[in-house]
């Protein structure tokens, strides 16, 4: 009996699959990316920051393509899938062979755990995480990660010959969020604390900068790695126990999600258990913080490209952390729908003799992404971790061709390969600014191709925009 209704359960979710008009969740849309988009409306100035922050819903989210919200698509996809289980019920006993039934169920069964007795911290946002976790992850689209700390980006600024002042990353980061056609392959934008509150040259604060071109405002809210006692290559991230009362803070400012960094590293010894655990608990703890103030989270449990591991334990190691931090959050009541995942592509260590080509990372990446995360996840948005700009977007094409029926809107959220390229043609020089836009409104368009799977043929002939090649150093931290 049980393996009746095991098949009629992987029954209805072919159902789903076959006939949901939400199946367009499900897969990648195009939207017209040449020649460059018309702006959005921009959003005149209002009195209170009440106001303001109810005006501007309609400008965040309109969009040049309808997207249905998630919320829509997954009760519709209930509603089908319950239609679906009893015609398929039948045909599932005597049609599928008793193998690929268990195979089926198994695959399914265990992601999507029972939250009825956990905590709700999203209930009184939400609409709004779903609706601001939908939007970032539509297609084409990816995240800036700006994010870099102070100390960071002062080293950036210095590479190019700069001093690193805290002025200079003002001016910087104002040159990023100015670029013309930003907004064509960028949702969101993830900014140091600092930065949230800063404006730009005419006093017009980047939240709004943001917001008037329809990319929402981020905040990066670990506040950095600290040292394991007794595992001194390990760490794990501090910040939590200040962490609800900031989020307010940042909601208020206008950020409307959230990032928040843990990293494993691969050694001989490591990760031990101990870290993967701190590190899938700390971050379900943020995301229902996040979620409980309104913020959509970005879990980013980072599995670090240090080291000379080949593939095959990258993907070991990634499968615990995975599983691992999917089980932990639905612990803790953290709602798929709002919330994003960042994590890094299953990839050979920085040091390791051998590279694997991109359709290989891709299957290694998505394969375990499929045995690990809920299909009812708003989107996966890649960190780049050290691999030159022109890997990064190879690799985003490569799982859109792999996987063209993803449940998962699969995307970027880059910080080194959108900026590195930059920041080099920029050399700290006014005059080169429209050049280093211009170049990151290329790179940013790129990377939004691969998302759709349309980084090939003529376009990818042309080259890659990036002027940079690899981007790995050991130990980075923001
Ligand atoms: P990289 O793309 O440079 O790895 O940055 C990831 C990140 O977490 C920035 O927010």
């Amino acid at each position: 009996m049980s393996r009746i209704l095991f098949a009629a359960g992987a029954g209805a979710l072919t159902f789903v699959a076959l006939f949901a008009p939400s199946s367009e969740l499900f897969s990648t849309q195009t939207t017209a990316f040449l020649p460059r988009q018309a702006p959005l409306t921009v959003a005149p100035q209002y009195g209170s920051m009440e106001q303001y922050r109810v005006a501007q819903q309609p400008v965040m989210y309109v969009q040049p393509e309808a997207v249905q919200p998630q919320s829509e698509g997954v009760s519709s996809a209930v509603a089908y899938g319950v239609m679906g289980f009893g015609a398929a019920l039948a045909a599932a006993a005597f049609l599928m062979p008793a193998k690929e039934r268990r195979v089926a169920m198994f695959a399914t069964s265990s992601l999507i755990m029972d939250t009825s007795k956990s905590p709700k911290p999203w209930s009184k946002h939400k609409d709004e995480l779903i609706k601001t976790a939908s939007y970032i992850a539509s297609p084409g689209k990816g995240i800036l990660a700006s994010d870099e700390s102070t100390g960071t980006c002062a080293l950036r600024l210095k590479d190019i010959g700069m001093e690193g002042t805290v002025e200079e990353q003002r001016v910087y980061r104002q040159m990023l969020y100015t670029t013309p056609g930003l907004n064509e392959h960028i949702a969101g934008a993830i900014m140091f604390e600092k930065t949230l509150y800063e404006s730009s040259d005419d006093g017009v604060p980047f939240v709004k900068v943001l917001n008037d071109q329809g990319i929402i405002p981020g905040i990066k809210v670990d506040t950095g790695l600290k040292k394991i006692d007794g595992s001194p290559a390990e760490t794990w991230t501090s910040g939590l126990d200040t962490l609800k009362e900031r989020c307010a803070k940042y909601y208020e400012q206008g950020a409307r999600f959230a990032k928040w960094r843990n990293v494993v590293y691969i050694t001989d010894s490591t990760p031990t258990d101990a870290a993967i655990l701190d590190c899938v608990t700390t971050l379900a703890q943020y995301a229902a913080t996040c979620q409980a103030e309104g913020l959509v989270p970005i879990v980013e449990p980072e599995v670090s490209l240090d080291g000379d591991h080949d593939i095959e334990t990258c993907k070991e190691v990634t499968r615990k952390v995975w599983k691992m931090q999917y089980e932990v959050l639905q612990q803790y009541g953290v709602m798929m729908e709002g919330m994003l995942f960042k994590p890094a592509m299953i990839v050979p260590g920085a040091d390791a003799p051998k590279k694997e080509p991109a359709e290989k990372v891709a299957k290694y990446t998505l394969d375990v992404m499929k045995e690990t995360v809920p299909p009812t996840m708003a989107g996966i948005t890649f960190l780049s971790g050290g691999q030159s700009e022109e890997e990064a977007t190879q690799h985003i094409q490569a799982m859109a061709e792999y996987m063209k029926d993803a449940p998962w809107n699969v995307s970027f959220s880059f910080a080194r390969a959108l900026q590195s390229s930059v920041l080099k043609t920029y050399g700290g020089k006014k005059e080169n600014m429209p050049k280093a836009q211009e170049l990151l409104r290329a790179i940013c368009q790129v990377n939004g191709l691969a998302q759709m799977g349309k980084y090939t043929g003529e376009i990818s002939d042309r080259g890659h925009p990036s002027t940079t090649g690899s981007l790995y150093e050991k130990g980075y931290q923001y």
